[in-house]
Formats: structure tokens, sequence, C-alpha cells
């Protein structure tokens, strides 16, 4: 399992004004834990409630579905091009980025054991997008598609141009070079790809894009490119059955959703950094980002009283942005948790020569990078207690399937749990859609009429802003 260590948030770490009398306030939520907890896992199945995601490591017919046809299509691409974005691929990046070769897409076809390179396109950069069909051959490209609601405009003005490309270049054959994963019954990619005969996958009911990793929309592309998936699932369900638990000592996601809670209502820290000490785990600190602020940044609570909360997140990486950030947490405004996520045993040990013995770099010939990786953690850590800035420690024994699956869920369910603690519906983005709606209506989109009218005023009485 994950190991999670919450002690530099104590009040007796980071003195009173900074920290948490841990001991008390797990005795004062027990209660309150306790009753979030039971009711998530009750309400999990019941439809409208958002909760399908704690159910996605136990579907056994996707991940079939999602096996075979990733078996089936072996050896017959030699990329898979991923569109998608937000919630519909911020989950696959971070697990890909974490599980293959870390420079997967430069290894020659033998090494990748015939798997395809892997291109993730999640934003609708012209130049980006010019610069990856400028590069594949796209009669060697496998095309997955994702989005939920089938309309989102950045998705799908790329699958547009891809469409048109492979069609231009393949003829009819083109269909047999996407695969789209949507929504089970509604949305405009579901309609084309019914028309078109696109293979398809489902994103099940009640599962919104940032709860998705689990789904086809995660899984998807870990089984085309070679990536155990029935790992992450022994990872998801592990940490599933250990967050059951509803003593608060016990279950490590409702400790975070309480700590980060408190230490915001309580003592202004309304800033939470994610800071992994592995380029491998970059993009799990954008997911994270992604869960932590669309769930919790709201305006209205469950009631509908205006509260405007929300933590927002930042990403960071260790040891490189000691020499961006850290000078900021050290020594800024006092206002951020510090979460660390650690990798106990990384996959190679390599060792620094010794060599310029009779310099001052002398010291570090004969240790390894390991070693120092793990120094300046340490470093960080300490220099932050001392400073009085709390911080978490969430540590990996290695980097694999199976906890990944593991952290994810945790940081999942955490999420969960602090959406019930601030009150607010951590599944929905109303803040998200009026600048969707003012797109659609600076595009012409049907229905956007008034849209328009409104966004054309407001534009013209700032000209300055462009
Ligand atoms: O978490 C969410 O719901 C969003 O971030 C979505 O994932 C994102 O907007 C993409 O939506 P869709 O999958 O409908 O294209």
């Amino acid at each position: 399992m994950i190991h999670y260590s919450c002690k530099n948030v104590s009040a007796m770490v980071v003195g009173g004004e900074n920290g948490l009398n841990l001991d008390e306030e797990f005795g004062i939520y027990q209660e309150r834990i306790k009753q979030i907890i039971s009711d998530l896992n009750q309400r999990k199945d019941k439809p409208g409630q958002w909760l399908q995601w704690m159910n996605l490591g136990y579907n056994e017919e996707t991940l079939w579905y999602v096996k075979e046809y990733a078996s089936m299509v072996q050896g017959r691409f030699e990329n898979l091009l991923v569109l998608g974005i937000g919630g519909s691929t911020l989950g696959g990046m971070a697990l890909t980025e974490a599980l293959l070769h870390p420079y997967w897409n430069m290894l020659p076809e033998e090494a990748r054991n015939g798997y395809p390179r892997i291109f993730f396109l999640d934003n609708i950069d012209p130049d980006t997008m010019t610069a990856i069909l400028d590069t594949l051959d796209l009669s060697k490209t496998l095309v997955n598609v994702i989005t939920k609601s089938g309309d989102t405009v950045e998705t799908m003005s790329q699958f547009m141009i891809l469409k048109d490309r492979l069609e231009k270049e393949l003829g009819d054959n083109y269909r047999y070079n996407i695969v789209a994963t949507t929504d089970k019954r509604t949305g405009i990619l579901r309609q084309i790809a019914e028309q078109e005969g696109y293979k398809m996958f489902v994103i099940p009911d009640d599962v919104g894009g940032r709860y998705s990793v689990f789904s086809a929309v995660g899984f998807l592309p870990l089984a085309l490119t070679g990536i155990d998936i029935d790992e992450v699932v022994n990872g998801i369900k592990d940490m599933d059955l250990a967050l059951k638990n509803t003593d608060i000592h016990s279950n490590i996601a409702a400790q975070n959703a309480l700590i980060h809670y408190l230490l915001d209502v309580k003592k202004g820290k309304k800033i939470t950094v994610m800071m992994p000490y592995s380029s491998r785990l970059k993009y799990v600190a954008d997911w994270f980002a992604q869960l932590w602020a669309e769930s919790l940044g709201k305006n209205s609570d469950k009631e509908g009283n205006s509260v405007n909360v929300g933590l927002t997140p930042v990403k960071a990486l260790g040891a490189t942005d000691q020499h961006s950030q850290i000078q900021l947490y050290n020594e800024g405004p006092n206002d951020k948790v510090i979460n660390f996520i650690r990798v106990k045993t990384f996959d190679n040990i390599l060792n620094i020569p010794n060599i310029f013995e009779y310099t001052g770099i002398g010291y570090l010939g004969g240790k390894t990078m390991n070693q120092l990786i793990n120094a300046e953690a340490d470093s960080t850590c300490v220099c932050l207690s001392d400073s009085n800035r709390p911080n978490i420690t969430i540590v990996l024994d290695k980097i694999d399937g199976y906890h990944l699956g593991q952290l994810l869920y945790m940081l999942e369910f955490q999420t969960a749990i602090a959406g019930e603690l601030y009150n607010v519906n951590a599944f929905d983005q109303p803040g998200a859609e009026q600048a969707k709606n003012y797109t659609y209506a600076m595009m012409g989109r049907n229905g956007y009429e008034e849209s328009a009218n409104i966004i054309n005023e407001k534009l013209g009485n700032r000209e300055f802003m462009l």
C-alpha cells in the first residue's frame, strides 16, 4: 500500500498558528467522517449521484472489451493519437507518462514490443496540431477521440480535421483508424460514430470527466500501449477496500481531505501544492490539479448559499522546482499545504562516477542519483517544516500500475470527501460553462444567438482587451 505521513501538519511541528492538533481534530470529526464515508458507499450505485467512478475498478465488462480490442489491433498501428481535453485526457496522460518508458516514443518498434507510440492532443493550438499532422503517418495512426459530452468544441474540431485528413488519405477504410470513447446514449460523437461505423467505447453513466480515468477513457490508451491494466485495477480495489474503513485514523483519504479542509478554514491555507519527486509523476500533478480545482471551486453550497470556496492547486516538480518555487514556499505567504509524492525504490540506480575528486564536486563521486534526489526531498521537507509550512508526504514503494491505481483512486476519494466537508457538489462544473457558451456563440453555433449579442457587446466595449 502507499504510505502517508501527515505529522508535518501538526502544531507540534509547524506551530499552533499554522498547524493542527491532529488527535483533537480527528476526534472531533470522527463521526462526521464516518457518516460521509458510509453515505458515499451507500449512494454510489444510485443513479444521478455521479459516484459511479467508485465502481469502475469492478467493471469487468469494460476491462474485457478494452483488452480484447487492444489485442485485436496490436501490431497494426505505429502511432496512437489521443484527442480530448480535461478529464478526457489528463488521466491517460498521467498514467502513460508514469508507466511507459520515459522516452517511449523514441524507442524503436522492437523495444516497444510492437506497441504504438502515443501522442495526446489536448489543445487547439494550430501550430502544434499542424506539426503533429506533418509528423505522423496517418495511415499507420489510430485516433482515439474521447469526449463524454460528445460535443466539446476543442475535441470535436480536432476530430473534424483528423477525420477529413484520414478519409482523404485512406478512403472508406479510414473508419478503421478511429476509435471513439463517449457517452452510452447521447452526444454528437455517438451519433457520428454510429453513422460512420467506428469502433466505440462507453463512458458509463454518472461518471464525470475528471473521475473517468479508470473507465475506457484512461484504460484504452493504456491497454493499446501494452500497459497491464489488471495491475492498475488491483491497486484500485485494494485502495477501495482500505478506504471503506470509516475510522479516520485508518483512512488516509479522509485524513488528507480533512487536513486540507481544516488548514483552509482555520489557518487560511488556500493553496494545495502537489510536488512529486519523480519526473514520471509530473502529469499526476496535472491530473490532480483539475480534479481538485473543478471539484471544490464552487460559488454556492448544496443548499444554494453563496460560499465561494475552493483550494487552488499548484503543480510543482521535485527537484526541478526547488530552483523555482521553493523560495516562495519557504519565505513567502504561509498559505499553502505542500503535498510531496516520493518514490521509495526507483526502477534504476544511477551511479555518479568518481571523477573530478580534486574539485568542489568531488564529494558527489561514488554516490547515486537516487541518494541525491532523496537527499533533496528530505532537505526540502525539513526546511519547509522548520519554516512552519505544513506539508504532507505520500510514498509509493515503486512506480507501477498497482501503486498508481492506488494513488489516483485515493486522490479521487479524498476529493469526494473534501467536497462533502465543504458541502459543495464535487461533481459539477457550472463555472466552466459560460465561457463555453460564449465560444459557441462566437463560432456561430445555432441556438447561441443571445450569447453572441452579449459577448459581442462586451468585447466591443473593451477593445483594449484585443
Ligand atoms: O471534468 C470534467 O467534466 C471536464 O473537465 C471534462 O472532462 C472536459 O470538459 C471535457 O469534457 P468532454 O469529455 O465532454 O469532452
